[in-house]
Formats: structure tokens, C-alpha cells, sequence
């Protein structure tokens, strides 16, 4: 098959949500119209168990699940759907971030009762930062939730997003009958016996047929033609152009416990999802169909057996066709690598691949090699753009509490900050090392991983830091500029790309600072350029 028709049959996205939505359950959900899985709860999910937050051990046999489920890759109609995981627990929300610069669209889920969620803004707020084209789908229907308009509003005040509704509820909970698919004027009524099967739905492009009676009953009836009315009146109609350029989100709504209304999804998706995007580096726009292989280091997993340091690094392919033992320049060391073994997922299992496209993940294996945001080509010196660091939300001083493993402290700290589990900052007065994090949890993780994988021992110590900011001064030689970096000498630090931040230690200094230094910027990712 030429690369174009390759390119343009796949669609690479994540499915993102708050915990507990229902985001295994829907990509189970897909799996299973994909065919990859025969039965229901064959996927295990990469969530962290309730109740198991602070259980290291717990994270360690995660990780292991999350390498196998970190791609889902499956056939549909013809297309090659991409699925990559993002862990929803909100400690490994960074590791999410990451994955969004690898997906070209989003599937968002939103529970009907709890609707817009914490988690869920913050990462949707990425992916508009992005404009990546978002679905929302709308989930657990089969209980009693919020009314739809008050949701679809919600979901335009909080998430910030203009909606389209492409189905719509009759019912909810108890009385939950089904949805109308506006997307395919087809009437898919709710039975809630068998969770495996899957309703076609019966076409139905006129709902003021008096067929709708004798299919919902007469109340339903009378109440859906009501709210197609004020769909139609309040919602702009469907623009695929602006769903792809981020100014339109449709929404689905359904129950992925009862494989309803996902088929709906599914089948709207295939058909107005972006195909693998082109991709931005600091050189210049990079389309899929060029012949040059191009791809980029989002994620790294590190192996859990510590007598077998391989790692797998993933790797989105931007252009061209990947070929296995061809060699590629790694950009960022000059070097050329070839790789024996690259590695494609399928469901849940991993082989060894030939080839891959534009819009695919390969896994290699890596002894250390790589680090998050790193570029491959065919010799082309390119590096992608898009892999910011947010600032973190804790920050503690971490000490190596063994003099004599201070090697093995230092590797273990750059390979796990390489790995993006937490970053790393220096402070410029002293030169102690910051260790900011997400979540808590990750201390935890870190202080295991050092000892079990490197065999160095470290402590912690509290700091008082509220938030990183990136500073960006406007002019680095005047004055101002100067006093600042004199003034607040004792609250900067460099990060691991050797970029200067000031960890302010209150909201009210960052006003302060922003107030006194006008021309110095502060920014709360590192991607400001
Ligand atoms: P997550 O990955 O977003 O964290 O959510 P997950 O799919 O694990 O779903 C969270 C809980 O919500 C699960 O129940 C799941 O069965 C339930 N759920 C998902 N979709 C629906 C739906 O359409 N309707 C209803 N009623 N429930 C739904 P659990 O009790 O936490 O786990 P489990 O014991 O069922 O696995």
C-alpha cells in the first residue's frame, strides 16, 4: 500500500478523563468492535486500585501492566486506530501530558452524575493549549445523572469548549431508553440485558414521524422532539473543519459498562478523526508523507527487573516508513543507531516489527540512550517541538544518604528524571538539587526505584516552593533584568535543559515579582518560545 493510503487510514489518539469515568471501560469497549479482544474485562486496567496510594509495590506491578497497555492498537473498517494510554491517577498526570503530544485527536470521557471533573480540566485544558480536536463522550447514561443541556453547558463553561451534540439521551437511569443519533438520524433503543450485544439502531431521519410513538412511548416521544428542537435552535451544526481545527467538539453520549452507544462513537470517529498530523519542529513543519523517516521519544518505561536495565522508549513515527535495522540518526547525541528489535503493540501483545508509519508507536529497547523529547531521522538535524515541563506541585531537596554510592545516586537520579518520572532542578546559589513532582507518590517511587534498580539510598527535605516559574526576560543585558536576578538569587535554580526558574514561594510573590520586573517574564511551562 502506498504511504499516503497508509497515513491517511490511521488514527492515533488517547482517551483521557478524570478517574473512575469510564476510560478502561470504553477503550475495552472499542477493543472489542476491534475485534483485538474476544470478551469483556480482558483488558486489565492501568489504574491504580483505590485505597493503594501510597503502595510502592503496587506502582511497580502497574507499570509492568501499563508497558502492555501503553499502545492498544487495533483494525476497524479498514483503519488502524492507535489507542495510547494516559493513567488516569492524577500523581502520573505529567506522564499524561506527555502522551498528548503524540496523539492527534482526543476521546474525552465525562461521568453524567459527577460531570466535569478536576482532572478533566486540567487535561483538556492541554489539549486546547494544543488544539487538538476533542470528542466528548458522555458516560454511565444507565444511571441517574445531570440533565443533558445543564452537562453540555457545564461542559462549555468549565472545559471551555463549544459543543455539538451528534446523539442525544431519552431517558436517564431508570428511565433511560436510548439515544437519538443525530449523527446518523438512527433511533438506538436501550435494552440493558445483554451487555455484549450491540444494537444497529434503526434509521430513523424523522422524528416527527409518528413511528417515534410507538418505538419510545408517547411522553419520550413528545419530550426528544422538544430537545431536538433546542438542539437544533442553541447548537451550531457539525463543521468537520472546525472539530479539526479545535473550535468544535462534538458529543456522544452512552453507557461503555453496556457497549451502548460506543459503536455510534466509534463509527463517527473513524470517520472524522485527523489521520496522522504534521508535526512542528524548531526547524521547520514536518508532514507525514514525507519519505524521511522522522519520529520523536514521548514516554520511556523503565523495565521493572532490575538485572535486565532495558528500557523501551516510545517512539511516534512523524514521517516516512521506520524500517527495522536501518539506522537512524539520533539527533540530540549525533549518533546513529539501528534497531533489531523495534517493537509494535496489538491489543495487548508486543512483536517485533518490519515496519511502521507515520501516525504508529514503536517501542525500543534502550540501555540509556534516550530521553523524553528526543528526535530520530535519516541525518536531517531536527528536534521536535512539544514536550513541556509543567511546573510541579511538590518540592522537596533530596539527599544522597549513602557517600559512598554518590555515582550511582547521580546516574540513578539523571536516568529516572530522563524517564520523566519528576524534574530536577539546581539551585544557582548552592547547587542542592530540587526534586519537584506532580504527586506525592512519586517520592515514594523515586527513593524505591534508586535503591532497588541503582542501589543508592536517599532522604528528603521539605522546601517551601509554590510554584516554578520559567523565566523569560525580554532583554537578558538591562537592568532590570540584572536586579532580578540579583534580588531573587536565592529562589532560582536551572533546570535539567539548564533554562532559569524562579521557584517562588507564594502566589503572592509571583504578583509581586511580575509587578516589580515587568519585562521578565515567568511562565508555568517550559514552552513559552
Ligand atoms: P477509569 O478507567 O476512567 O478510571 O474508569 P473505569 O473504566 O475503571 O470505570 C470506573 C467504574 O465505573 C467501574 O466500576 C466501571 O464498571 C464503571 N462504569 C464504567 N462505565 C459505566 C457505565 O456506562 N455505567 C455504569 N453504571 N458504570 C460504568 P467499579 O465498580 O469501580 O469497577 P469494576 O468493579 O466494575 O471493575
Amino acid at each position: 500500500m502506498p504511504l499516503t493510503k497508509e497515513i491517511a487510514r490511521r488514527r492515533t489518539f488517547g482517551i483521557v478523563s478524570h478517574p473512575d469515568a469510564g476510560k478502561t471501560t470504553l477503550t475495552e469497549k472499542l477493543l472489542l468492535f476491534g475485534g483485538a479482544i474476544q470478551e469483556a474485562g480482558a483488558v486489565k486496567s492501568n489504574k491504580i486500585k483505590k485505597g493503594a496510594t501510597s503502595d510502592f509495590m503496587e506502582i511497580e506491578r502497574q507499570r509492568g501492566i501499563s508497558v502492555a497497555t501503553s499502545v492498544l492498537a487495533f483494525e476497524y473498517h479498514g483503519k488502524k486506530i492507535n489507542i495510547l494510554d494516559t493513567p488516569g491517577h492524577k500523581d502520573f498526570a505529567e506522564d499524561t501530558f506527555r502522551t498528548l503530544t503524540a496523539v492527534d485527536s482526543v476521546i474525552v470521557v465525562i461521568d453524567v452524575a459527577k460531570g466535569v471533573e478536576e482532572q478533566t480540566e486540567k487535561l483538556v485544558q492541554v489539549c486546547r493549549m494544543r488544539q487538538i480536536p476533542i470528542i466528548v463522550f458522555i458516560n454511565k447514561l444507565d444511571r441517574e445523572g445531570k440533565d443533558a443541556f445543564d452537562l453540555l453547558d457545564e461542559v462549555e463553561q468549565k472545559l471551555g469548549l463549544r459543543v455539538v451534540p451528534l446523539s442525544f439521551p431519552i431517558g436517564m437511569g431508570y428511565e433511560f431508553k436510548g439515544i437519538y443519533n443525530i449523527w446518523e438520524q438512527k433511533l438506538n433503543l436501550y435494552s440493558g440485558e445483554n451487555k455484549q450485544k450491540i444494537s444497529k439502531g434503526i434509521e430513523f431521519n424523522d422524528i416527527q414521524s409518528p413511528e417515534l410513538e410507538k418505538k419510545i412511548g408517547e411522553k419520550s416521544a413528545q419530550t426528544l422532539r422538544e430537545e431536538m428542537e433546542l438542539v437544533t435552535e442553541i447548537y451550531p451544526t457539525f463543521d468537520r473543519q472546525s472539530y479539526l481545527e479545535g473550535r468544535l467538539q462534538p458529543v456522544f453520549f452512552g453507557s461503555a459498562l453496556n457497549n451502548f452507544g460506543v459503536k455510534e462513537l466509534l463509527d463517527c470517529f473513524i470517520e472524522i478523526a485527523p489521520a496522522p498530523l504534521a508535526k512542528m519542529s524548531d526547524e521547520r513543519l514536518v508532514k507525514p508523507e514525507e519519505d524521511k523517516v522522522t519520529g520523536f521519544v514521548f514516554k520511556i518505561h523503565a523495565n521493572m527487573d532490575p538485572n535486565h536495565r532495558n528500557r523501551l522508549a516510545f517512539v511516534k513515527i512523524v514521517s516516512g516508513v521506520f524500517t527495522r535495522n536501518v539506522p537512524y540518526l539520533h539527533v540530540r547525541l549525533d549518533k546513529r543507531f539501528k534497531f533489531s528489535s523495534p517493537n509494535t503493540f496489538f491489543a495487548e501483545k508486543k512483536e517485533i516489527i518490519e515496519k511502521s508509519y507515520p501516525g504508529d508507536i514503536v517501542g525500543l529497547p534502550d540501555t540509556g540512550n534516550f530521553k523524553i523529547g528526543d528526535t530520530l531521522t535519516e541525518g536531517e538535524i531536527l528536534n521536535f517541538k512539544g514536550i513541556p515541563s509543567f511546573s510541579p506541585e511538590h518540592f522537596r531537596y533530596i539527599n544522597n544518604a549513602d557517600p559512598m554510592k554518590s555515582k550511582q545516586m547521580a546516574k540513578g537520579v539523571d536516568q529516572l528524571m530522563d524517564e520523566g518520572v519528576a524534574q530536577l532542578f539546581t539551585m544557582e546559589s548552592n547547587g542542592r538539587k530540587i526534586i519537584g513532582t506532580v504527586g506525592a507518590l512519586q517520592y515514594e517511587v523515586i527513593q524505591y526505584r534508586l535503591e532497588h534498580e541503582y542501589g543508592a539510598k536517599c532522604t528528603y527535605e521539605n522546601i517551601n516552593v509554590h510554584k516554578a516559574c520559567w523565566v523569560d526576560p525580554e532583554n537578558p543585558n538591562n537592568e532590570e533584568y540584572k536586579e532580578f536576578v540579583r534580588i531573587k538569587q536565592r529562589y532560582l535554580a536551572r533546570d535539567k535543559q539548564g533554562q532559569l526558574v524562579f521557584l517562588a514561594d507564594s502566589a503572592f510573590s509571583i504578583q509581586m515579582s511580575q509587578q516589580k520586573y515587568p519585562t521578565v517574564r515567568l511562565h508555568f511551562t517550559s514552552e513559552f518560545k
